[in-house]
C-alpha cells in the first residue's frame, strides 16, 4: 500500500507499507525521521507523540493508513530554521534532556500545552504530561523547562 502524508510541511510518500505498520515505524523507518522514539509501542510512554491533524497522538498506535491524506507535525518539524523551537531550547538549558528518549514526546506535549495554555499552573503542567513517561529526570527539570518555555513565550 501506498501511503501520501505531509510531514512538517513536506509530502512524503512510503511505498510497500504493510497494513500493520504503525505510523511510528513509517515516519522512523520510511522517511527518515527517527526524533519519534519507540519505547514501549503500546500506547503507555508517549515518547513517540507527534501531531496527527493538530492534535497529539502516539504514533506508534496510529495505523500507517490512517495517516494517508492527513498532515503531520513530528518534533523535527517545531524547529524553525535551523534554530531549536523555545520549548526545545528550555529542555536542554534546564538540564531536562538526560537519555532523551521521553525527550521527544514531552517537547510535543509540552508545545501543545504552551499552545493551549500559555501560562500553565503546575497542576495543569503536571496534568498535560501525564501520559509521557521518564525514567531519568524525576520530572522535576522537566516542569522547570516548561515554566522557562513559558516564561519566555510570554516575553516575546
Ligand atoms: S512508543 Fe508509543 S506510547 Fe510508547
Ligand atoms: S530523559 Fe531518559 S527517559 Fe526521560
Amino acid at each position: 500500500m501506498r501511503v501520501t502524508t505531509t510531514v512538517n510541511g513536506t509530502e512524503q510518500v512510503a511505498d510497500d507499507v504493510w497494513p500493520g505498520e504503525s505510523l511510528l515505524y513509517v515516519l522512523r523507518e520510511r522517511m527518515g525521521l527517527p526524533g519519534s522514539k519507540n519505547a514501549c509501542e503500546q500506547g503507555e510512554c508517549g515518547s513517540c507523540t507527534v501531531y496527527l491533524d493538530g492534535e497529539p497522538v502516539c504514533a506508534c498506535l496510529v495505523a500507517a493508513g490512517q495517516a494517508q491524506g492527513r498532515d503531520i507535525v513530528t518534533v523535527e518539524g517545531l524547529a524553525e530554521g535551523g534554530e531549536l523551537h523555545p520549548v526545545q531550547q528550555a529542555f536542554v538549558e534546564t538540564g531536562a534532556v538526560q537519555c532523551g528518549f521521553c525527550t521527544p514526546g514531552l517537547v510535543v506535549a509540552a508545545h501543545d500545552l504552551l499552545t493551549r495554555v500559555p501560562r500553565p499552573s503546575d497542576p495543569e503542567i503536571r496534568e498535560a504530561l501525564a501520559g509521557n513517561l521518564c525514567r531519568c529526570t524525576g520530572y522535576e527539570k522537566i516542569l522547570d523547562a516548561v515554566r522557562l518555555a513559558a516564561e519566555r513565550q510570554a516575553q516575546a
